[in-house]
């Protein structure tokens, strides 16, 4: 029995079945042109249902990956669980092939962060930086696993509760590349992935985004970028007193070493937060992982 009603945007209407478990769907959350989300019920309790929708075949790797790479952390206590999957079924249609991979996630209560802060304005100090803790943790296993998220922000991390939030959405990161994985201290897209946490962390302690995560574009992101020496720094509270008032000096200071770019515009110097946990690199060198080159005369 088809229990799976597909309209004509694809949407789901009405009951789905996803590992001999009957959810009801209840309604629709978020919709973009690669999913639907949903909150869905089943036995008196709410779940999340992701519709990815997959319009051509070369798209379905990118599934397994966000999927796989999801199951292999899920013993994370930050990473949302994915609690049943239904999927790869494929259509012929107008388009071509069509499919589509369901996921049964895990709810948080409280939506993503960007949901909280649009809500109910600014976390309190000591969350916002547990929550950076709890994010940054997730980030670190990843890199030692050989892959980044891609995707870190306020969208993508899901609160919980007061005291817990999570990562999900894993479908915008990839595999390490190996050259880089083995050679390079922290690469590009472990950076990004950092500069996510942080912009999330500004974003929770002061109650609202300063600016695009995706592009780092606003005025306000070049006020901050400029502050170099004490007196810019009083410049900058001046203009943007929450800043001041949402964190020590110290913080800002230590935020501030997270975007300090070098002339050719790349990140350097970037810190590791204690959460992170090793480098990828060190922890590689400490099991004896790393490809040295064998002494040609060696027999
Ligand atoms: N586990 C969840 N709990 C609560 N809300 C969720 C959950 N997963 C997704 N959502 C909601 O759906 C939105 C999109 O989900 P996401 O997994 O980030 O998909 P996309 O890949 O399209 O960004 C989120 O920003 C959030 O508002
Ligand atoms: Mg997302």
């Amino acid at each position: 029995m088809v229990i799976l009603y597909i309209k004509n945007a694809r949407q789901i209407d009405g009951d789905v079945n996803i590992n001999g478990q009957s959810l009801r769907v209840d309604r629709l959350i978020a919709s973009g042109s690669r999913m639907n989300v949903y909150v869905a019920y089943c036995e008196g309790r709410s779940y999340i249902v992701k519709q990815i929708l997959v319009l051509e075949r070369q798209q379905w790797p990118c599934v397994r990956h966000e999927v796989s790479v999801q199951r292999e952390l899920e013993e994370h206590p930050n990473v949302v669980k994915i609690l049943g999957e239904r999927g790869f079924s494929e259509h012929a249609s107008a388009e071509g092939i069509a499919g589509q991979h369901l996921l049964l996630l895990e709810r948080a209560m409280y939506g993503d962060v960007e949901d909280v802060v649009r809500k109910f304005g600014r976390f309190e100090y000591k969350t916002a930086w547990k929550f950076f803790g709890q994010i940054v943790s997730v980030i670190g296993e990843m890199h030692r696993n050989g892959y980044y998220h891609g995707g870190v922000a306020p969208r993508n991390v899901f609160v919980f509760s007061k005291k817990l939030c999570k990562v999900g959405d894993f479908g915008n990161g990839n595999k390490l590349v190996p050259e880089f994985f083995n050679s390079q201290r922290i690469t590009v897209k472990e950076i990004r992935d950092l500069l996510g946490a942080v912009d999330t962390l500004v974003s929770m302690l002061l109650g609202r985004e300063p600016w695009s995560v995706k592009h780092h574009d606003s005025e306000e992101y070049q006020d901050f970028v400029g502050v170099e020496q004490p007196e810019d720094y009083e410049r900058f509270v001046a203009k943007y007193p929450d800043w001041g008032s949402v964190m020590y000096m110290g913080d800002f200071w230590y935020i501030r070493k997270f975007y300090w770019e070098n002339d050719s515009g790349a990140f350097f110097n970037i810190p590791i937060p204690v959460e992170y946990g090793k480098l990828r690199a060190d922890e590689l060198r400490e099991f004896g992982q790393i490809n040295v080159p064998k002494p040609i005369f060696d027999d």
